[in-house]
């Protein structure tokens, strides 16, 4: 046995389930992206010849990311202003490298209930003091006023939100997020916004990315885009917090490859098309959903989700019977094993009743899924 000792942290329960159950030909109804593109789609698609790939020059790029992607990203969503983006592997990178630049030991964070980890991460691992924003406080678009008032109130450092949330669906409209900038921007505080699934919005139109110049807000191509694997994200931020990450970018991931900045750049020049096509077969999928739900009503009950492509339903057995965290894993394990059907257990979200379900996904493949659950279920509740 090898003589390392290494640190162990305990991993997300999110990305723990995955490793663990995520494989070939299962029913995946579980994902909180879209449909992925194959690489012969995005090069028919965002018209990339094979010529421009060859003359790629396989070099260092630069820390901020590459010109051309960062202006392809800035006019979309940053006015263009290209110095004020970063571009990242993932969002992942772009949320640890802007928190841990921007939060100190002893920093009053408001942290959105049941936020996807790596958001409650780093606040926690900074040593931050954390206040919740429950779930229930976001209702009809808006965050209840006395909650805002009293929760982000002088002297908070940061407010960190996911909107639309993921798992849930829940959003704010454009009202209520003037409300929060707002009232961030009052107490001196730093709206940190992720918006992963910001541009596939079902209540209210899609949210502008910067509503106010001092937030910092996260985007990507792994989810809308339909491009997870292309593992790029940026994040858009104040041009002094961006130049303040590079030393800790220098001595982890130094810059993203020229070859993935080109068809990063050319993809989000294509970017109503990539979208448009996913969030139309996610909207199909919610509508089919959304009459499963109500179909299913004595087993299952759900809040519509505002945006994005996935809902978190709660499973009223285990409701009804208080059940602890581990009932929702075993349930999950169970459609897993007897249906071949992926959920992801509420655990990872701090909801021990249900379970994210994501209608992002091929048509086909999410009907079949949820059948498949369907049965599940009425073999359970004719059990009991
Ligand atoms: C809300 C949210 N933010 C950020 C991420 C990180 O995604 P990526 O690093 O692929 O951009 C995810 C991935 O699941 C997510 O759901």
């Amino acid at each position: 046995m090898s003589s390392l000792r290494p640190l162990r942290e305990d991993p997300p329960v999110l990305e723990e389930w995955y490793r663990r159950h995520l494989g070939p030909d299962i029913h995946d109804i579980s994902s909180s992206g879209v449909h992925p593109y194959t690489f012969a789609e995005i090069r028919e698609l965002c018209r990339i010849p094979a010529e421009d790939l060859d003359a790629v020059v396989m070099d260092d790029s630069v820390s901020q990311g590459g010109a051309g992607i960062r202006q392809a990203i800035a006019d979309r969503y940053a006015d263009g202003a290209a110095d004020r983006v970063l571009v990242t592997h993932g969002s992942s990178e772009a949320i640890a490298l802007t928190l841990s630049m921007l939060l100190r030991p002893g920093d009053r964070v408001v942290v959105q209930q049941g936020i996807y980890h790596s958001l409650g991460h780093y606040p926690r691992a900074a040593g931050c003091d954390l206040a919740e924003l429950p779930a229930a406080a976001v209702r009809d678009g808006e965050i209840d006023d006395d909650v805002l008032e009293s929760l982000v109130r002088p002297g908070t450092r940061a407010v960190i939100v996911n909107f639309p949330h993921n798992p849930s669906g829940a959003t704010l409209s454009p009202q209520g997020l003037k409300a929060l900038t707002e009232r961030t921007a009052a107490v001196g505080a730093t709206l940190v916004w992720d918006a992963a699934t910001a541009e596939i919005a079902h209540r209210w139109e899609v949210l502008p990315a910067v509503a106010h110049d001092d937030m910092v807000s996260y985007g990507t191509f792994s989810k809308t885009f339909g491009l997870p694997g292309l593992r790029v994200g940026w994040a858009i931020a104040p041009p002094e917090l961006i130049t303040a990450v590079f030393p800790l970018r220098d001595r982890t991931t130094l810059f993203l490859s020229p070859l993935v900045e080109l068809i990063a750049e050319r993809a989000m020049r294509q970017a109503d098309v990539l979208i448009g096509t996913r969030a139309a077969e996610a909207r199909r999928n919610l509508a089919h959903l959304t009459e499963w739900m109500a179909e299913h009503e004595d087993l299952v009950r759900w809040t519509p989700p505002e945006g994005g492509v996935c809902a978190l339903p709660i499973f009223r057995e285990l409701e009804r019977a208080a059940a602890g965290p581990a009932a929702v894993e075993r349930f999950c394990l169970e459609l897993l094993s007897r249906h071949n059907t992926l959920l992801v257990p509420g655990t990872a979200f701090g909801a021990p009743h249900g379970a994210r379900l994501g209608f992002g996904g091929p048509e086909e493949g999410f009907r079949a899924g949820l059948a498949e659950l369907s049965e599940f279920l009425r073999t359970r509740g004719a059990a009991r």
